[in-house]
């Protein structure tokens, strides 16, 4: 404990020095060009599915990995593949995780081609599916005009957020806001502001942040895709990123690195620790989405529900937070995974989603690579 406060002083000081020689610049560094991709406000293309995509690329999806790779076809058809280099063996080892996040890029995109008039067909795995995802396509999509409803959650697109923050446990959320985003959001999804279930969960999930953190293996999986600091992201704008005027601080005076960050006894793995269990055990609600079996439809239908309820939460006002660790499928996890299924599914079915939901503080946009760089030939 004395060692931490000591390392905490020393870094905070470090932190002033460095501001103080004149590394102002350095500190309040912010990234350039990892955000451009929310910024909407260009011409609208021409071709009516890179407006699509355009939107579609900022849909959530696991560790950020924007695992998507579209080839058009014809004028008016595309493809749509998973980059299968963009999965997470250790801790999505059945890659349920990445075709969800399929699933909500596929929404988006249905979305936005409603907005232009023109409906979005989409054939999931037209040729077929298997354990694992391989190089046949997630869907096959057909954009045709047609003038179908515009969907009121469009304007959220660009609003959207995972909200990792902790969150005002003074402004509870009642079932009947939780009611209100699944109706705006046209899903079926079950939720919780019950304290003794609320607990429940918590316990849960907080038991699996740690044990997560605490297998090299699957901490290993999100430290390798770690960008610390605003140079790292524009370089890789993709992964999970740590960025603001205190991380840039700590990187600068070496308290903050990946070797840090995956060491268990270093100060930067235990306030990391420290950091996941405030943020994620700040729950004022849960939500989740199941589905009556795991198949790769149900995946993927999944991440269309939840990517609409995500809108319709930011259109609330209201803060989402998925927490996928104790749905995850690796043998050390099989005890929580089964404890959570007992919770939230005691009928039988498969958890797909689970997210705290509250007010949380105004944050930014997550990184994006351009849509260019998602085009296959
Ligand atoms: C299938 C899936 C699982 C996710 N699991 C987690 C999770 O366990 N913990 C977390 O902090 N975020 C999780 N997220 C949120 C992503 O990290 C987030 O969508 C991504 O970083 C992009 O950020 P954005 O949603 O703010 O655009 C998940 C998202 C999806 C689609």
């Amino acid at each position: 404990m004395a060692a931490s406060r000591r390392t905490v002083l020393s870094v905070a000081g470090g932190a002033i020095a460095l501001v103080a020689i004149g590394g102002y610049w350095r500190v309040m560094r912010t990234p350039q060009t990892a955000m451009a991709p929310w910024t909407l406000d260009d011409p609208a293309p021409e071709d009516i599915r890179l407006d699509a995509f355009r939107h579609a690329i900022l849909a959530p999806n696991s560790h950020n990995l924007q695992p998507w790779r579209i080839r058009l076809v014809g004028d008016d058809g595309a493809v749509l593949f998973a980059d299968l280099d963009r999965r997470l063996p250790q801790t999505d080892p059945f890659d349920r995780q990445i075709t969800i996040s399929q699933g909500t890029f596929l929404e988006l995109a249905r979305i936005a081609a409603a907005e232009r008039g023109h409906a979005l067909a989409i054939q999931p795995f037209p040729q077929g599916e298997a354990e694992r995802l391989d190089e046949r396509p997630i869907a096959a999509l057909r954009f045709t005009p047609s003038a179908p409803p515009k969907d009121p959650l469009f304007a959220q697109i660009p609003h959207r957020r995972s909200n990792k923050q902790a969150y005002d446990l003074a402004r509870p959320v009642g079932e009947a806001d939780l009611e209100t985003v699944v109706k705006a959001a046209g899903i079926i999804a079950a939720y919780t502001a019950d304290p003794g279930k609320i607990e429940a969960i918590r316990a849960l999930v907080l038991e699996a942040v740690e044990l997560e953190m605490r297998i090299p293996r699957t901490h290993q999986e999100s430290m390798a895709v770690m960008r610390i600091g605003a140079r790292e992201i524009d370089a890789n704008p993709d992964g999970l990123e740590m960025h603001g005027p205190m991380i840039e601080a700590m990187d600068a005076i070496g308290v903050i690195s990946h070797e840090s960050l995956s060491d268990p006894d270093s100060f930067a793995f235990r306030s990391g620790l420290k950091m996941m269990q405030d943020s994620y055990g700040s729950a004022p609600a849960f939500i989740w989405i199941s589905t009556a079996s795991n198949d790769r439809a149900n995946q993927l239908s999944a991440g269309y529900d939840y990517v609409r309820l995500n809108l319709a939460a930011t259109a609330a006002g209201l803060s989402m937070h998925p927490m996928s660790q104790s749905l995850q499928e690796y043998p050390e996890m099989a005890r929580i995974n089964a404890a959570m299924h007992r919770l939230l599914a005691p009928d039988g079915g498969r958890v797909q989603m689970l997210a705290r939901i509250g007010h949380g503080p105004a944050i930014g946009p997550t990184p994006r690579r351009p849509l260019g760089s998602k085009l296959a030939v």
